[in-house]
């Protein structure tokens, strides 16, 4: 029997942007996605679809259990998580001596086949490695990690990633001399970002920005509105939408001393809340 874990993420700048080639900041985040694997003769009872590539692919039958803390279609790369962790757990159980690396690459082609294309190396990047990282055109920069404080808001609006990136698709086809100005703003929001990151209070004011941004996109939601003017009024340095929008996530980049009260507000705004901090870890063995 092998146990493994990995962790969520959240954008921190920049995502729809990193469609268009442009820089983002992607970081780990708590809690954890637990896969427990054990060698069994016949087939495993699949109960996902992305649990059932990892052993497809790697070739081996077994029986899995998931231990997940973090909410699924949120945004907060759950899937990624389960992906990277079965894989890790299957490559233990089975000894099939496989790299880090190559467990991320696996767990981006399955992520990829499930979602029929479409899908970013960011979430499984973000999972396998853990920390923070610059995110462009599949590549990836690891930064320092900080010791940033914050709380993520789930708005239960339920919303498709694919969907939200057709529709910035749509808005950018009709009217481009307005949407090409706005991503490079959030370009030049990302690499200012990437001056200031032990500055909080400074990239507060960006992740502010950078919401905006977001909201000419096309991308805001109402739940998702109140829950970040919540979070500003509560004393966040910052806050922002996380990940496609649409509903989903928003974060808030939160002074150490305020981030209960935050979650709080984002409570009683009727979202729910979570205290979460930078996961440095990544993919690790139980
Ligand atoms: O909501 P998420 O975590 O699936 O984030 C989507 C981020 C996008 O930039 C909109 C798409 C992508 O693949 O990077």
């Amino acid at each position: 029997m092998a146990t493994w874990s990995a962790p969520g993420k959240v954008f921190l700048f920049g995502e729809h942007a990193v469609v268009y080639g442009k820089p983002g900041i992607a970081l780990a985040i708590r809690p954890r996605v637990y896969v427990t694997v054990r060698k069994t003769s016949h087939a495993h009872h699949a109960k996902s679809p992305y649990i059932d590539q990892c052993f497809k692919e790697l070739n081996v039958k077994g029986s899995v259990y998931i231990n997940s803390q973090l909410p699924s279609s949120s945004g907060l790369g759950s899937s990624a998580a389960v992906t990277v962790a079965t894989l890790a757990a299957i490559n233990d159980e089975f000894g099939l001596g496989k790299t880090r690396d190559q467990i991320a690459e696996l767990a981006f082609k399955i992520e990829k086949r499930v979602q029929k294309g479409r899908a970013s190396p960011t979430d499984t990047t973000v999972s396998t490695y853990g920390g923070m990282f610059l995110i462009k055109e599949g590549t990836r920069k690891r930064l320092a990690p900080q010791n940033y404080h914050l709380v993520v808001g789930n708005s239960q609006a339920t919303h498709s990633t694919a969907r939200m990136v057709e529709k910035v698709a749509d808005l950018k086809g009709k009217y481009p001399t307005i949407c090409e100005p706005v991503l490079n703003a959030i370009e030049a929001i990302t690499l200012d970002a990437m001056k200031h990151l032990d500055e909080p209070q400074y990239l507060g004011r960006l992740m502010d920005m950078n919401h905006a941004l977001l909201d000419v996109l096309g991308v805001g939601h109402p739940h998702l509105s109140r829950l970040v003017l919540a979070a500003r009024a509560t004393g966040a340095y910052g806050a922002k939408i996380t990940g496609a929008g649409g509903g989903g996530c928003m974060v808030a980049l939160a002074p150490k001393n305020l981030k209960a009260r935050i979650a709080g507000a984002l409570e009683v705004t009727e979202g729910r809340a979570l205290i979460t901090c930078l996961d440095t870890e990544g993919l690790r063995k139980e």
